[in-house]
């Protein structure tokens, strides 16, 4: 058997705090939920969880409270072989935490970073060997934005490519961009990332911008590959080298929970591409976590398998 890949993800921990309902409630209403449940969360979590099981060796650096919800986060990413000795507990903030709403068939979520927030450039130096060993980067956007400055900056230096999920989406600096190998917003986050260029150059942000129009104004910042998500939709690809948009279409699947969908996908993908796959299998490989992902129930619960991967796609060959 090949010697797994390394994935080194930097990102958030949170206790995802899931509450079920018949439909959001509206300003100043009170309803009745019907489920709520307490499960690990956080996208840095969830998209090393999704990595660990499909056969990655998965190194975190985050933060947690040094509280029950801290012990809990850092308990379960260990039980998911993921090394753990990077993600710090401090004293001074409680745990991050994501309130979620699940009604109608999709989420809403509003999240409280915390103790996050402690995974700070510092944080990140203090790990540096650990950029020497990985074969990929892994960030999103819930940890402080000078941190995944710094971890790219980090990565970069030791040649290892970055996968950034820019969610929560916000504005990036500009120079950023072309020191990301893959970018993979959602079509919300790609038109925030737009909008924010725009206002980085003292243009008018209010102006529609077509998909097509939006690829084309990432990539003029020397993104190297850009990959946008949109749910059931499935994902639309350019690159620097083939800048003409390409369309691949998602598993159609029953949907149960879409949290950590886009987790699943970024994790996935990682892999995929850390494994040395080519971009289009690299994107169905991830497709297939994510449609596996969305018909179970919870970000990190849902996370399938190699095994699970690879039977999909099997059923599902072309
Ligand atoms: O992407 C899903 C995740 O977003 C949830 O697990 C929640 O913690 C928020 O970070």
């Amino acid at each position: 058997m090949n010697q797994p890949v390394q994935v080194l993800v930097i990102g958030s921990l949170n206790m995802d705090l899931v509450t079920e309902t018949e439909r959001a409630p509206q300003v100043g209403e009170t309803i009745m939920g019907s489920d709520f449940r307490q499960l690990p969360g956080g996208k840095g979590a969830n998209q090393a969880v999704a990595a660990a099981r499909l056969g990655a060796e998965v190194i975190m650096i985050g933060a947690v409270g040094n509280d029950d919800l801290g012990d809990h986060l850092i308990r379960t990413m260990a039980q998911e072989g993921i090394k753990t000795n990077a993600i710090r507990k401090v004293a001074d903030r409680p745990s991050g935490i994501a309130q979620i709403t699940l009604a109608q068939g999709d989420n809403r979520i509003i999240v409280v970073p915390g103790a996050n927030l402690a995974c700070t450039p510092e944080w990140v130096d203090q790990h540096q060997s650990l950029f020497q060993q990985a074969d990929i980067v892994v960030l999103q956007l819930e940890v402080p934005l000078n941190t995944v400055i710094r971890a790219v900056e980090l990565a970069n230096q030791y040649d290892v490519p970055v996968v950034l999920n820019p969610a929560p989406a916000q504005a990036l600096p500009a120079e950023l961009y072309h020191q990301i190998a893959y970018l993979t917003p959602n079509e919300t986050e790609l038109a925030y990332l737009i909008r924010s260029l725009r206002v980085q150059d003292g243009l008018d942000q209010d102006v529609v911008i077509q998909e097509k129009e939006g690829f084309a104004l990432l990539l003029e910042q020397k993104v190297p590959h850009l990959l946008m998500t949109v749910g059931a939709e499935g994902v639309f690809y350019a690159s620097q080298a083939n800048p003409q948009l390409q369309h691949h279409p998602a598993f159609p699947v029953a949907v149960v929970d879409t949290t950590g969908a886009g987790d699943a996908f970024n994790g996935a993908f990682a892999v995929a591409i850390a494994e040395g796959m080519s971009m289009e299998k690299s994107i169905r490989f991830a497709s297939a976590a994510a449609a596996l992902k969305v018909q179970k129930f919870g970000a990190q619960a849902g996370m399938p398998t190699r095994d699970q991967v690879e039977a999909f796609l099997e059923q599902h060959d072309e």
